[in-house]
């Protein structure tokens, strides 16, 4: 299988302070990888140097081996951090996610029946079907958030990528988020997805990055997500439990919290 993202010798610094140093990378095609790491570890960062989206770096990145950041249209989907859509005006959920067809479409150009057929899909995929006409503004946050991870998927991209993409969710939204991620790699794409849910990833994803400046650890979460691993990036107090089947205290019987 080859790679999806290479990435060699990749160096970011803010106001002459190191943010991300050295980093070297390779994320195989149509795998699920997870970033871990404290706030301010340079996660964001990261995803944007990887997007084309940051300006100055030392080192390379290449996307299905077109280097950064000259990609092809619609190569990456992207659900950024913090909710860039603070709209001035009224929009119905369909026209948020139909800007992710946006790259094929052309902006200027009126969205075609098909393009708007797949925005209706992708809705469903997040199980929102229902607000289609509903206006953005008045979803909880939740369900905005699902919005635009559906407005991501109408981008039909070849990787994905979402920076902390379950802020808001309960947590069986946030289960049915990863079971989504498992459907899409099933169809080929590759995901890679910053997160905080260190509790619960591990039997979703097949990597754990562990980043704080540098890459600590990359690997299976069987073998990245070790006590000794997470103290590492998050320090000396992190303690780590695991909840399954044997847990007495978890209410959840056998998924892991
Ligand atoms: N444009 C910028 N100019 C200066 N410093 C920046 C800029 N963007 C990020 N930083 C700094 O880089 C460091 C890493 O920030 P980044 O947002 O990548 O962290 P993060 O791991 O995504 O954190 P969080 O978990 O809080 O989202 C922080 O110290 C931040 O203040
Ligand atoms: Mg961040």
């Amino acid at each position: 299988m080859s790679n999806a993202i290479e990435i060699k010798s990749l160096s970011i610094k803010f106001n002459k302070k190191i943010i991300l140093d050295n980093i070297n990378l390779q994320i195989k095609e149509n795998s699920i990888t997870a970033i871990i790491g404290p706030n301010g570890s340079g996660k964001t960062t990261f995803i944007r140097a990887i997007l084309g989206l940051q300006p100055k770096y030392s080192g390379q990145v290449k996307i299905f081996n077109y280097i950064s950041p000259d990609y092809p249209k619609g190569l990456i989907g992207y659900l950024p951090q913090k909710n860039v859509y603070n709209l001035k005006f009224p929009s119905k959920v369909i026209d948020i996610v139909v800007m992710g067809r946006y790259p094929q479409i052309g902006f200027f150009k009126l969205p075609s029946k098909n393009d708007i057929k797949i925005a209706e899909k992708c809705l469903d995929r997040v199980g929102i079907l229902s607000y289609v006409n509903d206006y953005f503004q008045d979803l909880s946050a939740g369900l905005k958030q699902r919005v635009l991870i559906a407005r991501a998927l109408a981008v039909e991209p070849k990787l994905l990528i979402f920076d902390e993409p379950s802020t808001g969710l309960d947590i069986i939204s946030q289960q049915e988020f990863y079971n989504l991620l498992i459907d899409l790699k099933k169809e080929g794409l590759t995901i890679v997805v910053v997160t905080h849910d260190i509790g619960i990833i591990s039997k979703y994803v097949d990597s754990i990055i562990g980043l704080n400046k540098k890459i600590h650890f990359y690997g299976t979460p069987e073998d990245s997500m070790t006590q000794k691993n997470l103290e590492n990036i998050f320090g000396k107090d992190f303690s780590f439990i695991i909840h399954d089947k044997n847990c007495e205290t978890c209410k959840y019987g056998n998924t892991s919290l």
